[in-house]
């Protein structure tokens, strides 16, 4: 017979199936209440759930479309951006910031990042200016917001579009307001992992803005205002019907989980205190949903490696900067042009974060990261 300990059970990066489990039941009744309807698409359940997000927000309007990515993409074509226009976005988002910008014929033009926060600020904004440019996307990364108020004051100085890139952060506050009413239009990603994901793709816009909130509409439904007459050449990006159900089931669970995401936030920032790892730095007048629980890590490779041999899931959140992607190869930038997201980018670890965890798992993470550094 072995003498060994049992192996303890493997803490994962995320786990969408214990989401699941807890509400199974609420999702299945939602799913049985549309289906016999025979009303696949758009329609009073897409409509119910965008009234609440847009109230939740705190905005005017609100439109289901099918993706964050093409929620960022309809933004930019509404505004008229295309072929000439520069858009900047900051260095260290995912991909599809910038594949948005580059949809419409525009060209995306990377700013660096604050080190503490990892948002890009205005002064970064202020420096990437050029004659071409005619909108910024800021990403509230890991789900904290950007520093919006000066950003939205260059905006105005300058007459850029700023649209937000609201795909980490549903439901945080910048001075009080949530994220998808700080710009003039917010993007938001129903991704499933996200901190409000649905069971497939899904995203939506927030607005303002009627004129804004019109063209968007029109635009995801292949250019139509009234059925069969297209008036331009648009998309077929509706959200999905029943992604529209389970989102607004999920959205009365939505305050509890990101408590519970900053109640392990704050039990792993009190459980690392002392060792080489700094933890996420929350701005003054900010909340932070915690998308990403994101600590810069010394020996970052080598302790991901450590935690990966004990079945701790870590991830990087995002390994490569935009820039230097093969993708946009051809737009010549080049190593030390973006000093802080660089640095973020080799030492940054994002430790497991979700609703759903235990704090026993919690505490052996912490555990592992701390036996790391004294072995
Ligand atoms: C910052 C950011 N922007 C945009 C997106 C795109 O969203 P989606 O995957 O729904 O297209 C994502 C998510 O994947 C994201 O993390």
């Amino acid at each position: 017979m072995s003498t060994l300990a049992p192996t303890p059970p493997p803490i994962p990066a995320e786990d969408l199936t214990r989401q699941y489990r807890e509400i199974a039941a609420e999702i299945r009744a939602a799913l049985d209440e549309v289906l016999p309807t025979g009303r696949y698409v758009l329609g009073p359940v897409v409509e119910t759930f965008e009234q609440e997000w847009a109230a939740y927000c705190g905005s005017r309007f609100c439109l289901g479309i099918g993706s964050g990515t093409e929620a960022l993409h309809l933004a930019l074509r509404a505004a008229g951006i295309g072929p000439g226009d520069e858009v900047i976005v900051p260095s260290n988002t995912y991909a599809a910031t910038a594949f948005a910008v580059s949809y419409t014929g525009a060209v995306p033009v990377f700013a660096d990042v604050d080190p503490a926060t990892y948002n890009v600020t205005a002064e970064a904004v202020a420096g990437a200016l050029t004659p071409r440019t005619r909108a910024v996307i800021a990403v509230h990364m890991y789900g904290q917001p950007v520093e919006m108020d000066p950003l939205v004051e260059l905006g105005q100085r300058h007459g850029l579009l700023v649209i937000e890139d609201a795909a980490h952060g549903h439901g945080a506050r910048y001075r009080g307001r949530r994220t998808g009413s700080l710009g003039e239009i917010g993007c938001f990603s129903f991704y499933p992992t996200k901190v409000l994901g649905c069971c497939g793709d899904g995203g939506a816009i927030t607005t303002g803005r009627e004129d804004r909130f019109e063209e968007i509409r029109r635009l995801r439904y292949m250019g139509q205002r009234v059925k069969h007459r297209h008036e331009v050449v648009g998309y077929q990006q509706r959200l999905d019907v029943l992604q529209a159900a389970i989102l607004h089931v999920k959205l009365r669970h939505l305050d509890t989980w990101i408590a519970r995401r900053q109640s392990w936030a704050a039990l792993y920032s009190e459980l690392l205190a002392g060792l080489p790892v700094v933890p996420p730095v929350v701005a003054p007048g900010n909340t932070h949903v915690y998308y990403m629980y994101t600590v810069r890590a010394e020996r970052r490779d080598t302790l991901m490696e450590y935690l990966a041999g004990r079945g701790i899931g870590t991830q990087i959140i995002y390994p490569t900067l935009v820039p230097f992607q093969p993708a946009y190869r051809s737009l010549g930038y080049r190593a030390g042009q973006f000093p802080s997201a660089e640095a973020a980018c080799r030492e940054i670890l994002c430790l497991p974060i979700f609703p759903e965890l235990a704090e026993e798992e919690v505490r052996a993470v912490a555990d592992a990261v701390r036996a790391f550094y004294a072995g």
